[in-house]
């Protein structure tokens, strides 16, 4: 673990003690994922189970939950939610349900009609902070009736920030809550509330001291739930010892550098791992041939299986380069739509972006194919299958974030031995190492500055270093040989919620 403060070590490779660890989220997958939290809130869990402890899930019962996939049983009847502190009577009431397979984590859902079920995205509606300020009474009241009662809470962005607050103001004195811990984790700092914390006006700033709104009060649709996570958690994680540094300063702290700064004692960053289970080109039933570090030759007929499914000329040595990623600016896209027409123009490659979101760099993209029709492959829905085969059959991924918590997909493509060109941010900083011509060291291409200049030079230093092929194939063979698993993440993890319950030294 590392954070801010030096970090403690526990030497012994099996917990010393059975931990209870509830998480909440907006989304968990397989059940709801929108993003890479919800992937997380699905690997972490399992691998901290793998090491003994009973990790449990909580989350909303979204309309968009397939109960025949996922059969969910009654679990507590009648949770009641005040929505109006100072009337004990305006209450809401909600059913707790609950998933279990064999040898899984089990996951607890909120049901309410009116806030979860009526609607069929996670996200975006005009009374979202309503929805989950009950969502965090609701895995409170449920923790107070319910037989399991977890050591640790893990709340995990805005959307959950309400839940140490509450447990430190309106639940402070309940004699089981007030034994318990709770660890906020921030995934992303820049989504903080319903608005742009940009540009909150004074008389709207949300403090974090004043009392949660009544849930009809237009003023709980101002709360800045980020903030109120951070005040009153014990201890604050975020998914990389880099972001934890770097939110620490005003080009990164999105405004709460400062109290960030005042919270840093209790600050640590943890690299997420990857499901390496699922993402295995040697097992991977959605790429066209399977392969390894030891019959790399394979992996070409992934390549040609690339260019079919996107019309571009076949041709197994031309250099792909892939983009898997949601496209807004976090993701650096600015830098990708000012180089690519130069790119297309100067260097011979092919390139497939499979990105969700944004029209603007739809519409970007769409332009460019009509130019370069058999050298651009576009995909803009969310596809299951298809990351898989860009992974196996393209040569390099681009991942030039503007910030970056974490990522995944660099870990990814580094498993399938695709590339990654990444900008030195983050997680992306904390998971690949710059590659140097004749060290026999680097798994992909770093840049610094968030300019195109950069970003083009790495992307050239790329393109012509796999023209050897030699060193090219020693580079994919560095990259794929490296150990991303969940097991690492979940050991320090467990040092985490230790020191929270006091039992590893402060
Ligand atoms: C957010 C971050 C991303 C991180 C993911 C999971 O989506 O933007 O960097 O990998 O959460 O922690």
């Amino acid at each position: 673990m590392s954070s801010i403060i030096p970090s403690i070590n526990i030497f012994k490779k099996e917990p010393t003690k059975k931990l209870r660890i509830l998480f909440v989220a907006a989304e968990v997958a397989p059940f709801i994922k929108v993003g890479g939290l919800g992937e997380v809130m699905h690997s972490l869990p399992n691998a901290l189970r793998a090491l003994g402890h009973d990790a449990r899930v909580f989350l909303p019962k979204y309309a968009t939950i397939d109960t025949q996939k996922f059969p969910l049983r009654p679990e507590v009847q009648g949770i009641k939610s005040l929505t109006d502190d100072s009337d004990p009577h305006d209450l809401l009431v909600s059913n707790v349900l609950r998933y279990e397979e064999n040898g899984q984590t089990i996951a607890y859902f909120l049901e309410n009609m009116e806030y979860y079920e009526k609607r069929a995205n996670v996200y975006g509606y005009v009374d979202d902070t309503t929805r989950w300020v009950l969502l965090s009474k609701g895995v409170l009241e449920f923790i107070k009736v319910s037989k399991w009662k977890p050591d640790i809470i893990v709340a995990s962005d805005w959307q959950t920030g309400f839940v140490p607050n509450l447990l430190r103001t309106d639940y402070k004195n309940d004699p089981v809550l007030s034994k318990i811990k709770v660890i906020f984790c921030i995934h992303n700092l820049q989504f903080q509330g319903l608005f742009d914390h940009h540009f909150v006006s004074e008389m709207d700033y949300d403090a974090g001291r004043a009392p949660i709104p009544a849930f009809f009060d237009p003023n709980i649709l101002k709360l800045n739930g980020m903030r109120r996570g951070i005040m009153y958690a014990d201890l604050i994680n975020t998914v990389s010892p880099t972001y934890a540094k770097e939110i620490l300063n005003d080009e990164f702290g999105e405004k709460l550098d400062d109290l960030l700064k005042e919270r840093r004692s209790s600050l640590f960053g943890i690299l997420n791992g990857i499901d390496v289970e699922s993402f295995n080109p040697q097992i991977d039933s959605d790429i066209v041939v399977k392969y390894s570090v030891k019959n790399l030759d394979n992996r070409s007929k992934n390549k040609i299986a690339l260019q079919k499914r996107f019309n571009l000329a076949l041709d197994k040595n031309k250099f792909i380069a892939g983009i898997i990623s949601r496209m807004d600016a976090q993701k650096g896209f600015d830098l990708i739509v000012e180089i690519s027409d130069a790119l297309m123009r100067n260097i011979d490659f092919q390139l497939i972006i499979l990105g969700t979101g944004s029209n603007y760099y739809r519409g970007f993209f769409q332009d460019l194919q009509k130019k370069y029709p058999d050298r651009i492959g576009c995909h803009f829905f969310f596809d299951n299958q298809l990351p898989k085969l860009i992974l196996a059959g393209a040569d390099t991924i681009l991942v030039p974030s503007r910030f970056e918590p974490c990522g995944l997909v660099q870990m990814e493509a580094m498993r399938y031995g695709a590339i990654p060109i990444v900008r030195k941010t983050g997680g992306l900083a904390d998971s690949v190492e710059n590659y140097i011509p004749g060290q026999d060291k680097g798994t992909g291409f770093i840049f610094e500055n968030y300019d195109r200049y950069a970003f083009l030079i790495a992307f050239i230093r790329a393109s012509e270093t796999f023209r050897d092929k030699k060193e090219w194939i020693k580079l994919m063979k560095r990259a794929m040989s490296k150990d991303f698993s969940w097991k690492k993440s979940a050991e320090e993890y467990t040092n985490l919620f230790l020191r929270a319950l006091g039992l590893q030294g402060k």
